[in-house]
């Protein structure tokens, strides 16, 4: 297939288009960089060994997306172009509410002038807010607690009334736990700009020495040891999925709504251990105050994207962390700035 991926530049996106380009497909990168750095092309050409259709683009511009359709012909689009920080987008709602959920109208736009039936979502865990159990089941009650979280609640809804518009228009809206780890050569990985917002990048920069030492947020959580428990996926795992769903929409000519974890829960302290081992250095810690909007425990129950997709997670937090490692050892400061 030749397959669009948007925001294939960022984190998630670069490690599926080398999934996808090892599977046979033929794949173009769109994306405005505006949480990814240029570098992450070069790493992608010396893993897959070709060169990487790059078409700059910013999900934004209407016009620049139907234009871009206009002369491209695509069998599926992957659209992994969003902002994701929960604490930003409590400052700045309509920055997310305009690039998320406006970006992916135009997107949906012009793949509907352009005939182009197949879409795989970037969706998130976050749409299950805090779960009344775990693990979560996909018909678990939706509630956000965050702007970010309602624009991935409000773009599932979005792309749902289009497939049921269209009985031609086929969506995978794939719930992502949290993704952690890189691909195995080291070369590309997660490079969050400023101070890492989430607990893998920042445990990679403490070990790295780039930080001091970690903050845990809470250790009077009704969990097992105290701490935060969630399903890290590793995201040459997760990447997998991808191609999974695009070959589910192909076969099977139905929309999906399915998560994508281990179902195993980790808490904070289990991974710092975890990752301590991996790289075989202390990693510092001091316990702090809960961080507002977090919640005990949240894992999935992974049991539809087994039966639907044929899916499962095979990496486990060993490997999760290792990977992690090798990326942030080999390139301590993340990309090369051009
Ligand atoms: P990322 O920021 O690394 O990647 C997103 C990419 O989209 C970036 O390259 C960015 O430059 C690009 N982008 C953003 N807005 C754009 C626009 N208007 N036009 C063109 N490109 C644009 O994030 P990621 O971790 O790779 O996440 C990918 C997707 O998965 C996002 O939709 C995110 O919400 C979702 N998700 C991520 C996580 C996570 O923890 N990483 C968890 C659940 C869901
Ligand atoms: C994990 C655990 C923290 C940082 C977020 C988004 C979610 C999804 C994935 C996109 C929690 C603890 C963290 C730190 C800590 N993203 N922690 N010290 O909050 O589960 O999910 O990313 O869709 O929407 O909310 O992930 O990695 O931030 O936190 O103790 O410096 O680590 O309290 O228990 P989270 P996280």
């Amino acid at each position: 297939m030749r397959i669009l991926l948007c925001g294939g530049a960022g984190y998630i996106g670069a490690h599926a288009y080398v999934v996808l380009v090892e599977r046979g497909h033929d794949v173009v990168v769109a994306d405005n960089f505006s949480n990814s750095s240029p570098g992450v092309l070069a790493r992608l050409r010396q893993i897959t060994g070709r060169p990487v259709p790059f078409q700059p683009l910013d999900l934004r511009d209407r016009d620049a997306v139907t234009g871009f359709f206009a002369h491209q012909a695509f069998d599926a689009v992957v659209h992994f172009a969003a902002l994701k920080s929960v604490g930003e987008s409590c400052e700045r709602p309509l920055d997310y509410f305009h690039n998320n959920i406006g970006g992916t109208l135009n997107l949906l736009h012009g793949m509907r002038e352009a005939g182009v039936e197949r879409l795989v979502f970037s969706s998130s865990a976050t749409v299950y807010g805090d779960p009344d159990h775990v693990p979560v089941r996909e018909d678990a009650r939706l509630q956000v607690t965050n702007p970010y979280g309602r624009t991935k609640l409000v773009m599932e809804e979005l792309i749902g009334d289009l497939c049921r518009s269209d009985a031609g228009f086929h969506a995978a809206n794939l719930r992502y736990f949290n993704p952690v780890g890189a691909h195995a050569s080291g070369l590309i990985g997660e490079d969050p700009t400023g101070i890492p917002n989430n607990l893998m990048p920042y445990i990679c920069q403490v070990a790295v020495g780039r930080r001091d030492r970690l903050s845990v947020f809470g250790g009077d959580w009704p969990t097992v040891d105290g701490t935060g428990v969630r399903d890290y996926i590793h995201v040459m795992d997760l990447a997998r999925a991808h191609a999974d769903a695009l070959d589910f929409l192909v076969r099977e000519r139905r929309s999906l709504t399915v998560n994508v974890g281990t179902g195993q829960g980790v808490s904070v302290l289990q991974l710092v251990e975890a990752f301590a081992q991996a790289a075989a250095r202390r990693i510092p810690y001091q316990v702090v105050a809960r961080r507002p909007g977090d919640v005990a425990e949240v894992y999935a129950d992974p049991s539809l994207a087994q039966r639907t997709l044929g899916w499962r997670a095979e990496l486990g937090v060993e490997a999760m962390c290792r990977d992690a490692w090798r990326w942030q050892s080999q390139n301590p400061q993340g990309y090369p700035v051009a």
